[in-house]
């Protein structure tokens, strides 16, 4: 296999624009106590459509929060805004302190955010890893000439590749050599956190991971996104339509409802907050089978 070979020379372009936010993972920002990520009175508008208004929000440096509400709400938009895919119309969003409104994907993938999507986008006639491969070629490429002319600095990037995607494919427990089409569902949602994870982000954006999993999986990922966060030092923001998954592992959580935020706080005060209940939970997530939820995400 020939990641380095294969992205620079024939599809890098194509890669970028599809990985959208998977890119080289140049750490920056300044260090602090400053929150890593904040979304300050943020709107967007669709014409006359507003999809996302006034949202504010602040994640520090390890939080694990949650983005509920229902279809249509607009959480996914707040995810583009934050990936570059669109611009705010209005309001601010910064980075370790720094503005990332408006940048393109790649420059805020470069500077560590990185998220899984909706849809799942792996590469799927890739292998898996190839597909783990391909996102962690994106840092430290070894250049046009050192690929071209195979240098002993391309066999060493690509050597280094290799492992590290090999290593995080022993963490996920994913067979590198299955083709990504043929992986069953939950096994596919799997790998491009996997992927996004190649990219050595310091914000990782999951949306909908849980999306088509059986309760195991459900559970299994509830487990690994807090290793993520634990050993990883990750910062996570999760979308996530399944309320035990949500409850379960996100420490604070924020709701949207039109496009606005209607409450933030904990899982308990989120589940027990009669604007949520009526606008959003409902009959779906009472406070008891909250709890027992809570009780079964073995953390
Ligand atoms: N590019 C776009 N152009 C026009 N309208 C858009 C665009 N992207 C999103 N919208 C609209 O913005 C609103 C919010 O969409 P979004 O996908 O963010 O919702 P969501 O909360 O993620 O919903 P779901 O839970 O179904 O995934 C919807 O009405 C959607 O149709
Ligand atoms: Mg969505």
């Amino acid at each position: 296999m020939c990641c380095h070979l294969w992205l620079t020379v024939y599809d890098r372009e194509f890669v970028f624009s599809d990985l959208c936010v998977l890119a080289s993972g140049r750490l920056a920002g300044k260090m602090g106590t400053m929150p890593i990520l904040e979304l300050d009175n943020v709107t967007k508008r669709f014409g006359g459509l507003v999809a996302v208004n006034g949202v504010n929000l602040s994640l520090e440096k390890g939080a694990l929060a949650g983005l509920i509400g229902p279809n249509g709400a607009g959480k996914t938009t707040v995810f583009n805004l934050l990936t570059g895919v669109y611009a705010p119309t209005t309001g601010s969003i910064r980075f370790n302190g720094r503005e990332i409104g408006g940048m393109k994907p790649h420059q805020i993938a470069g500077l560590g955010v990185c998220r899984t999507f909706q849809n799942i986008r792996l590469f799927s006639d890739l292998t898996v890893l190839e597909n783990v491969a391909t996102a962690a070629s994106l840092r430290d490429a070894p250049g046009l000439w050192n690929t071209v002319l195979r240098t002993g600095r391309f066999e060493r990037a690509e050597a280094d590749v290799l492992a590290e995607s090999r290593r995080l494919l022993d963490l996920f427990e994913l067979p590198p050599d299955e083709f990504a089409k043929s992986l069953p569902y939950g096994d596919q949602r799997r790998l491009e956190i996997a992927r996004a994870l190649a990219t050595r982000p310091q914000v990782l954006l999951l949306d909908e991971p849980a999306a088509g999993m059986n309760p195991q999986e459900s559970l299994d990922l509830m487990r690994m996104i807090h290793r993520l966060r634990d050993e990883f030092g990750l910062t996570i923001l999760l979308i996530e339509h399944d309320m035990s998954v949500v409850m379960g592992v996100c420490e604070a959580i924020t709701v949207l409802v039109y496009g606005q935020p209607i409450a933030h706080g904990t899982p308990a005060e989120i589940r027990s907050d009669p604007r949520v209940i009526e606008a959003y939970l409902g009959s779906e997530m009472t406070e008891a089978n909250a709890d027992e939820a809570v009780a079964e995400a073995v953390v």
